[in-house]
């Protein structure tokens, strides 16, 4: 992972820089390249498929594809892990022991993703070798490097199984992991997003994502009502995932500027999940959206895709976003075979996170810094942190 060439995406100062150059920063998404005083023409050039077609060309940047010699450190370190007989909520950078060199490659990768490009992609982990228990046990020690996994819904579990499990997409208690629908752009609940590709389905399931930042930059200058919108609270649905003493909605605005405690720069976040703010339309009680209101979530819709970044994870890929600056998405998918679509996800909260606003301790509990509090769906508290090992 080179580190000379990248830009950060969540700072407004670099974002204003970065659309004042002439050219166009390595690895972020294409809303990156199009400012205020590009020509039409400039702009046509940045599409989807454009931006695609360079980004593949850059992927050595922001890929990371297993060595023979890292794949066989990390099969040394599973079996001294087997060993141990412990379960995989046990894994540690002791129980599971990566070299140093490894480890540090992995702080740099993630210090890249939460402040420079705001993505990674590690390739070529050889899951064919392995169990699930295995793949399992090996995405938990690279993420627990990283961060604390936080839990992932009102089980406790800490690692999470994107399958299809036949869920009606359309009911507004879904969740549209458990589907093989689409999934729109949308932010996730922790600081880190990671997804472990088992196997992907045999047509669709796409990967998408977009510098969230960015989207609200061109917002604020194409439609500077819209932006302003975006700053402010919409009514979103728990989905039945309700801590005690509180309401099936809370609100929430879209965007939140933020100073950074450590840099004194202006960042922007985003927070957003269309379908949660619909679901909440559908409780009583919950006012009705406004017709600017809609009209600044299509028009973020629509600008999320057209500056997405899009590619098919492969089996033994694990995708690694900055949730605060990206949003994500996924292509609706079918399962032609016996084999089905299987991704594991892990939600991290890093020691070194984004300063959050204080409104996110609706959504994440707590915005200290490195705290197991920081982010994921509150539990109860007699309900314990597990791993499940299957979806
Ligand atoms: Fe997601």
């Amino acid at each position: 992972m080179s580190r000379g060439v990248t830009q950060p995406l969540a700072s407004i100062a670099e974002v204003r820089r970065f659309t004042r150059s002439s050219r166009v920063p390595s690895c972020t998404s294409n809303a990156a390249a199009t400012s205020s005083s590009s020509s039409s023409s400039r702009k046509s050039s940045y599409e989807s498929s454009h931006w695609n077609e360079r980004y593949e060309k850059e992927s050595h940047e922001w890929m990371w594809t297993f060595t023979d010699e890292e794949n066989d450190e990390i099969e040394l370190a599973l079996r001294h892990f087997r060993a141990t007989n412990l379960d995989v909520m046990d894994v540690t950078a002791e129980t599971f022991p990566l070299s140093s060199s490894f480890q540090n490659k992995l702080l740099a990768m993630r210090d890249e993703i939460l402040q420079g490009r705001g993505f990674a992609v590690q390739r070529g982990l050889t899951v064919a070798r392995y169990s699930n228990k295995d793949i399992c046990t090996i995405f938990c020690a690279i993420g627990k490097i990283m961060g604390i996994p936080v839990s992932q819904n009102k089980f406790g579990h800490v690692l999470g199984h994107v399958y299809d499990f036949g869920n009606d997409p359309l009911s507004p208690s879904t969740r549209l992991y458990t589907t093989s629908a689409a999934q729109p752009f949308h932010t996730d609940s922790a600081d880190i997003v990671g997804l472990l590709c088992i196997r992907n389905a045999s047509a669709g399931g796409d990967s998408q994502w977009v510098s969230s930042v960015r989207c609200y930059e061109e917002i604020k200058r194409e439609r500077a009502d819209l932006a302003e919108v975006l700053l402010q609270p919409f009514f979103v649905s728990r989905k039945g995932e309700i801590p005690p003493g509180c309401g099936p909605t809370y609100e929430m605005a879209v965007f939140h500027e933020v100073e950074d405690d450590r840099t004194g720069e202006k960042n922007i976040i985003g927070i957003y999940d269309r379908s949660f703010i619909d679901a909440a339309q559908t409780i009583e009680g919950t006012p009705k959206l406004t017709s600017l209101q809609i009209e600044a979530l299509n028009y973020l819709d629509a600008l999320c895709v057209k500056r997405q970044i899009e590619m098919r994870l492969q089996s033994g890929d694990i995708q690694w976003l900055h949730n605060h600056t990206t949003f994500h998405a996924r292509s609706a998918f079918k399962n032609e075979s016996e084999f089905p679509r299987h991704l594991l996800r892990l939600w991290l909260s890093p020691e070194n996170g984004i300063k959050l606003p204080d409104a996110f301790k609706t959504r994440f509990n707590s915005t200290e810094r490195g705290s197991s509090n920081r982010g994921g769906i509150k539990i109860k508290d007699d309900v314990k942190l597990v791993c499940p090992l299957e979806p």
